[in-house]
C-alpha cells in the first residue's frame, strides 16, 4: 500500500512541495504520494490526530502552523526547539517527531554559491520572524564573526538575539541603524516578506551603503528576482534567491522521512517548470 505524505499549511494551493516530492518518489522507485492539504488553525489538533489515526508517515508544515504544531507533536527535535518553529513531521514508532529544515536548507544552499571567506565576516540577517529564527540559530553553529539582526520592530530582533549562547557576536539594529551600518556587511540575508508577490517593488532597507563585493540572500523566489536582488545586483554585489532554501529544506525532510537521498537538480527543474521556466 502506497505511504502518504503531505503539507499542511493556509493558504496551500500555490505549494510546490506536491509536485517536488511526488516526483522524487519516483525518481527513487519510493511507493508514496505527497497531497496539499489546506489547514486552519482551529483544526490543527483534529487534523495531527486524523493524520495519526491514518498512519499518515510524514508531512511539511508551512504558515501559519510552524509554531502552533509544536504543542500537538511528541517530540521535538533540539535545533526545531531553539527555533522553536517545526517545518518536518516524521512518524517514529507511533509518535509525531518534529524538525525543522529551513535553516540547514538556506545554508546548503548558500553554500553552494558563497566562497568561504564571506564566513569569516559579518552577517547582516533583515528580520526577526520564523524564518529569520531558523536561520539565525543555524548559522551560530557556522564559526561565523558577527551575526547581526535588524528589523522594523527592534525589540524583536533583541528578542532573537537574546537567545544566542554561541561565542558568535550578534547585535539588534533597527532598519535604520542596519542601512547606515550596511557597508559592513559581507553578506546581507533578507529574510522578510518584503518584495513578495504582489508588492514586488517593495524593498526592506535602502542598499546606498552597500559593498559592491557583498553577498545579498533574499529567501524569496516569487518573484524570481526582488527588488533588494534587483538593486544588489545593479551595485555589483552577488545575489541568491530563495530557490535554493525551497529546494533543499524539501530535499532535507525527503531524506529525514525515507532515509534516500533525493535529486536536487531534479527537485529544481520540476519547480522551476512550475514556476513557468
Ligand atoms: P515568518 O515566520 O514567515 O518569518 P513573521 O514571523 O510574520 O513571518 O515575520 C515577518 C518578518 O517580516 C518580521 O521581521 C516583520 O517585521 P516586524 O517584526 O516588525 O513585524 C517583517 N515585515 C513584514 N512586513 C514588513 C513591512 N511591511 N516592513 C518591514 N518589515 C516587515
Amino acid at each position: 500500500m502506497k505511504e502518504l505524505f503531505g503539507v499542511i499549511g493556509d493558504p496551500i494551493s500555490h505549494s510546490m512541495s506536491p509536485e517536488m516530492h511526488n516526483d522524487a518518489f519516483l525518481d527513487k522507485g519510493i511507493d508514496a504520494h505527497y497531497q496539499a492539504f489546506h489547514v486552519k488553525t482551529q483544526q490543527l489538533q483534529d487534523v495531527v490526530i486524523g493524520m495519526k489515526a491514518l498512519g499518515v508517515k510524514g508531512f511539511n508544515v508551512t504558515v501559519p502552523h510552524k509554531t502552533d504544531i509544536i504543542q500537538y507533536l511528541d517530540r521535538i527535535d533540539p535545533l526545531a526547539k531553539t527555533i522553536r518553529a517545526v517545518n518536518t513531521v516524521k512518524l517514529e514508532n507511533g509518535e509525531y517527531v518534529g524538525y525543522n529544515t529551513d535553516g540547514i536548507g538556506f545554508y546548503t544552499g548558500l553554500k553552494k554559491e558563497l566562497n568561504e571567506s564571506c564566513f569569516s565576516k559579518n552577517v547582516l540577517l533583515i528580520g526577526a520572524g520564523g524564518a529569520a529564527r531558523a536561520i539565525y540559530y543555524t548559522l551560530l553553529h557556522e564559526g561565523l564573526e558577527r551575526i547581526d539582526v535588524c528589523n522594523r520592530t527592534k525589540t524583536r530582533a533583541e528578542e532573537l538575539i537574546a537567545g544566542n549562547s554561541h561565542a558568535v557576536e550578534s547585535r539588534a539594529l533597527s532598519l535604520d541603524e542596519a542601512e547606515q551600518l550596511l557597508s559592513r556587511y559581507s553578506l546581507i540575508i533578507n529574510t522578510t516578506t518584503i518584495g513578495m508577490k504582489p508588492n514586488i517593488d517593495e524593498i526592506p532597507l535602502s542598499l546606498n551603503n552597500l559593498n559592491s563585493d557583498s553577498f545579498v540572500s533574499d529567501i524569496i523566489y516569487n518573484p524570481f528576482e526582488t527588488a533588494l536582488l534587483k538593486e544588489a545586483k545593479a551595485k555589483g554585489a552577488k545575489i541568491q534567491n530563495g530557490l535554493p532554501m525551497f529546494i533543499h529544506q524539501g530535499a532535507l525532510a525527503f531524506q529525514i522521512w525515507t532515509d534516500v537521498q533525493p535529486d536536487t537538480e531534479r527537485m529544481k527543474s520540476i519547480v522551476l517548470q512550475k514556476l513557468g521556466g
